[in-house]
């Protein structure tokens, strides 16, 4: 099976100096859930950017869904895929949130129909059901992320690219869109490449790409990089809290206390309590 995202030996620079990205090879399964982390500026964006698309390697090729990606496939390509921009000011097009849902909609031929039940259950999953009339320009960060996310979860493409995209909601916020994005993925085998700091939400996945400086610097599941824990703080990057209280426990002779996720901490807790 094609994989849905192949990234070979890619290269891109936005100026003469230097390149953004280095020789950056990478395989998303069809169905899989990743994450990208690295600190601001090593070219998470970037590569966001090249696979769809709106940037064009140096060197390299990029295949979506089995199909090289080129000036002739682009357009047919980006019908597979959706994006979740870094700054969700960018996004927008409609005049209020419903009008902004619907014109994804309408861009993926969705029946007129079917419209309007679709607009609303996205808008109900991401929390702001209250806000179909308002307009998107008076709406805070975080609702404007919560709006964008929506349009793109009524889309439902192939592959969903968020980058950074709950950045800027508060932890219940970005726990209860986690929780949207890991159902979404569940449920409809949708291929999801999310781009973030936010590491519960790497402790979701299945796999995460690690980048530094515009290289590939380590891959693996959660639990293969957030054992590498020296290297990250190197990268000044964070492990999940989960992890962080198992250690702790550990630290306190409770050895069978190894969890990344909170979910997971609950369940050894309650296992610890009902042994004793
Ligand atoms: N439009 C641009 N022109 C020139 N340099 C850019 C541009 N966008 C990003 N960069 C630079 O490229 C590097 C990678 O940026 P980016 O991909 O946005 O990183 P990240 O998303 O990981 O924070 C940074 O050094 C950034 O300053
Ligand atoms: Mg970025």
């Amino acid at each position: 099976m094609n994989p849905a995202i192949e990234v070979s030996n890619l290269s891109f620079s936005y100026t003469e100096e230097g390149n953004t990205i280095q020789d950056v090879s990478f395989s998303i399964p069809k169905g899989s859930y990743t994450t990208i982390i690295g600190h601001n500026g090593s070219g998470k964006s970037t590569i966001a950017k090249l696979i769809i698309g709106l940037l064009k390697a140096q060197s390299g090729t990029i295949r979506i869904l089995g199909t090289e990606l080129t000036p002739e496939t682009v357009y047919d390509l980006r019908s597979h895929v959706g994006i979740v921009f870094q700054n969700p000011d960018n996004q927008f097009i409609g005049s209020t949130v419903a009008d902004d849902i619907a014109f994804g909609l309408e861009n993926h031929c969705v029946p007129q129909e079917d419209m309007q039940a679709l607009i609303e259950k996205s808008a109900a999953s991401v929390g702001m059901s209250d806000f179909l009339q308002a307009e998107p320009t008076h709406l805070s960060g975080g609702q404007k992320q919560r709006v964008a996310i929506a349009g793109i979860l009524a889309m439902t493409p192939d592959i969903i690219i968020f980058d950074e995209s709950t950045s800027m909601l508060d932890p219940q916020g970005k726990a209860s869109i986690n929780a949207q994005i890991k159902r979404l993925h569940d449920e409809k085998n949708i291929t999801i490449l999310s781009i973030t700091h936010d590491m519960e939400e790497v402790a979701q996945s299945q796999h995460v790409i690690v980048l530094n400086h515009g290289v590939v610097e380590m891959e693996g599941t959660p639990k293969e990089v957030f054992a590498q824990e020296a290297m990250l703080k190197k990268m000044q990057l964070d492990i999940p809290f989960a992890l962080k209280f198992s250690k702790a426990m550990q630290k306190e002779g409770f050895s069978s206390i190894h969890a990344l996720t909170l979910d997971e901490v609950v369940n050894q807790l309650c296992q610890l309590k009902s042994k004793h």
